[in-house]
């Protein structure tokens, strides 16, 4: 077992799978959170664990505060630390903003923000006692800029940038850094029933990022930045600018 546990969130697939796999090479042990598809968090521990680290995987509902509390407190018991947390779990429920039902405004918000208030929470009091640890948020450039029909998902991003932001400033002086990430389209299942040929024109670099563009960018912020905290890493070839 290595002495630093990272702790990835909605890892068994996507960007979260990427990122995963990406700490460990940095020497991480990985828990792997996922939601439901056990064999492809299995897959997941398998292929950290031929990379020589430890991996394990924890299923919980990111956006159920009982389910993570529970979960938390035994990954906090059986490791006894947790140096990196990826708040990377999330779900689109696009459409337009008259015609959003209240079920998708709130399942969006809450699997995508409230989440990471749930599980930073105590994953903050742990790196507390520590004195240090790194957390990551996913973010997303429309919680930048914003997106015609996706006001949910993107008021739940734009609020992970408020909380990267609040958090670094309340937990800088405890040596615990809080940054972001914000993808551009990213080649996963969310983005696989897009039309995305339409949207490389408006892409600078010209094509659609990869997990591991994103997951680069997420070990930079979590392992080698160390004197970077409260910011937000557009990942997006250049859409944005
Ligand atoms: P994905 O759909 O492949 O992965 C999302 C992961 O989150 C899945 O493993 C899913 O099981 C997990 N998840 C969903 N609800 C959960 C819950 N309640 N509890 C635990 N796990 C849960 O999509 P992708 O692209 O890998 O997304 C990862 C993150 O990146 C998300 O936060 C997404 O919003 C963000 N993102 C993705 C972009 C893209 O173009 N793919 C662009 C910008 C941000």
């Amino acid at each position: 077992m290595s002495e630093k546990l990272a702790l990835v969130t909605g890892a068994s697939r996507g960007i979260g799978k990427a990122c995963a796999l990406e700490l460990a090479k940095a020497g991480y042990d990985i828990v792997v959170n996922y939601a439901g598809n056990a064999e492809a968090a299995e897959k997941t521990v398998q292929e950290i664990k031929a990379l020589g680290v430890d991996a394990e995987a924890y299923k919980f509902d990111v956006s159920n505060k009982e389910e993570v509390d529970k979960s938390i407190a035994q990954i906090i018991e059986k490791y006894g630390r947790i140096d990196v947390l990826v708040n990377n779990a999330g779900i689109t429920r696009d459409g337009l903003f008259m015609r959003m039902s209240d079920e998708n405004w709130n399942a969006v918000i809450n699997t995508n923000l409230s989440s990471a208030f749930f599980v930073s929470q105590p994953v903050v009091k742990v790196m507390m006692k520590q004195r240090s640890g790194a957390i990551v948020n996913m973010a997303s450039v429309v919680g930048v800029s914003g997106n015609a029909g996706q006001a949910n998902y993107s008021a739940a991003k734009a609020g992970l940038i408020g909380l990267t932001k609040t958090l670094a400033k309340e937990l800088g002086s405890r040596g615990i850094r809080v940054n972001a990430v914000a993808p551009g389209f990213i080649n996963t299942d969310m983005t696989k029933d897009l039309d995305t040929s339409k949207f490389t024109d408006f892409i600078p670099l010209k094509r659609l990022g990869e997990p591991e563009d994103i997951a680069k960018a997420v070990k930079f912020l979590a392992v080698d930045a160390q004197y970077v905290t409260g910011q937000v890493l557009e990942v997006d070839g250049g859409l944005i600018i």
